[in-house]
This record gives C-alpha cells, sequence and structure tokens, in this order.
C-alpha cells in the first residue's frame, strides 16, 4: 500500500545547518499494516511521516500508494489516502465549535459530495452514535463546544473523525504525549480499536516503550535518519520487554 524507494530528506542543504534528516529510506507497508516506529529524538520520524503526508517533499527517492506514484503530489490531494493525528490535542479540531459542527467540518473537508451534508437530524443521530462508540459518555456532549473537553477526550474525537473519512492510511505522531497515563490508555486504545474496525494502514510513532511492545503488528526502530531494525508480526510477538528496552540503552 506504502512504498517508499530511497527515500532523502535534507534540509538547509548547503548551508552551515544542513541536516540529513533522511538518508535513504526503503519501506514497504502492506495494507493494514499497523507499523510501529520507535527512535530517538532527532532520528527523524517526524520527517518520514512528514514525507508520507506531503508535508515535507523529499529531496530524492520516490513515494507510491497502492502503485500509484505520489512523490509530487502536494499535501492537499494526498489528503484523499492519509489522515494524521499529532501531539498535540489542540490541534485537530476547532475548540470553540461543538462536537457536532466538528464532526460537520470533518465531513465537508473530505469529499466534494459531503458539501451537501447539514446538521439534520439524521446527521445528528450518525455523529452520536459514532461518539457512543467511544464509550467516553461524549454522545450526551454533542452540543458542547470541543475546547471545554479534557485533553484525551478531545483526541480520541480528532481520531474518531480522521479515521470516518474515505483516508485509508492513518499517521499517528506521538498522539498521547500530552495526556495524562489514563486518558493515554483510552486514545491508544480507541486507536486501535478505529485501525481494525476501519481495517486501517496505520504508522505510529511513539516514545512510550509499553505502547511500541503492546500494539502494532509490526516494529521499527530509526536512527539517524534511517531504518536500523524492522521486526515484523512474528518476530515482534517473540520479542520480550526487556529486549526493546535495551534498543535505547
Ligand atoms: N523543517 C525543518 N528544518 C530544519 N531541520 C529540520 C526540520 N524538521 C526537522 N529537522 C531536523 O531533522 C532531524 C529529524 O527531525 P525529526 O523531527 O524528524 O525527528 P524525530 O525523530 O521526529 O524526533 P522527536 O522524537 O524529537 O520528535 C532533526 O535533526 C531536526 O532538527
Ligand atoms: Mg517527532
Amino acid at each position: 500500500m506504502i512504498s517508499l524507494k530511497g527515500v532523502q530528506k535534507t534540509f538547509n542543504r548547503g548551508k552551515a545547518n544542513e541536516v540529513m534528516a533522511l538518508r535513504g529510506i526503503d519501506l514497504e507497508i502492506p495494507e493494514r499494516d499497523f507499523v510501529v516506529i520507535v527512535g530517538s529524538n532527532g532520528s527523524g520520524k517526524t520527517t518520514l511521516l512528514n514525507t508520507i503526508s506531503a508535508s515535507v517533499l523529499p529531496s530524492a527517492g520516490e513515494i507510491f500508494f497502492s502503485g500509484e506514484n505520489v512523490t509530487t503530489l502536494p499535501e492537499h490531494q494526498r489528503s484523499r489516502w492519509v489522515a494524521r493525528v499529532f501531539q498535540n490535542p489542540l490541534s485537530g479540531t476547532a475548540p470553540d465549535l461543538s462536537i457536532l459542527d466538528n464532526f460537520r467540518l470533518a465531513a465537508l473537508r473530505t469529499s466534494a459530495k459531503s458539501l451537501k451534508i447539514g446538521v439534520d437530524e439524521k446527521f445528528r443521530n450518525a455523529v452520536r452514535d459514532k461518539v457512543a462508540t467511544l464509550g467516553l459518555g461524549l454522545e450526551n456532549k454533542i452540543n458542547q463546544p470541543i475546547g471545554t473537553l479534557s485533553g484525551g477526550q478531545r483526541q480520541a474525537l480528532t481520531l474518531l473523525m480522521s479515521v470516518m473519512d474515505e483516508c485509508k492510511i492513518l499517521l499517528l505522531d506521538e498522539p498521547t504525549a500530552a495526556l495524562d497515563p489514563r486518558s493515554a490508555e483510552v486514545v491508544m486504545k480507541t486507536a486501535d480499536d478505529l485501525i481494525k474496525q476501519y481495517s486501517l494502514t496505520a504508522i505510529l510513532i511513539t516514545h512510550n516503550l509499553k505502547d511500541a511492545f503492546r500494539y502494532g503488528n509490526r516494529l521499527i526502530q530509526m536512527a539517524e535518519g534511517q531504518i536500523v531494525k524492522d521486526i515484523p508480526s512474528s518476530a515482534k510477538q517473540s520479542l520480550s520487554e526487556i529486549e526493546l528496552y535495551s534498543w535505547f540503552m
């Protein structure tokens, strides 16, 4: 589904502050893979996700989605395939708008045909039913401004809104980093459920090794702009938590 061939990214090329953030990434991610990426600060994890969503264009190399070369396709066109959730719970939603209106915005954003969607009773009920699946009791608060909810509640809603598009690829960049442990667990569980329910191909970046251990079917470690370990499903199942921790010693 996602294929990266020799993807490189150099920032500030030729200047004193030149950084080679990606040094030739070759990566094949089949449909419905759930890949977890770990690695130290500055190892290139976010840059890698950015090249997939096109918020960063590679300096060299090519990117394919389902065999289609999307290397030069700009971000707004790639968003047909890709949904993203960021570290900051504030970045995914409009705080002054209600849950309902945020869902309406999300629907408007995704496809031209949903421009016809108004906030009628049918849409309201659909949102209520969807929100209820989170199990957070938010279905009774759909008229409440999203800014009045907790970071964890917002992050769970952001996830739900992003997967309700027709997107097939979900990119999660430290989605729980700003949350307390209990909310982080709810959000990760929600993400895991939605990825399965919507048959998504997903990439999660995390510094939480417990999550890296628990979630996903494939584990990648990055260092200095390269993939240094790529543990497939079978091997990930037999990987011990101690071994994973030892990668960072
Ligand atoms: N827009 C940019 N301009 C210049 N340098 C950048 C830019 N974005 C990233 N870099 C540099 O590229 C390298 C990789 O950064 P990146 O954000 O991909 O790391 P990361 O693995 O996501 O780190 P973290 O775990 O801290 O989020 C770093 O040295 C960073 O300073
Ligand atoms: Mg990062």
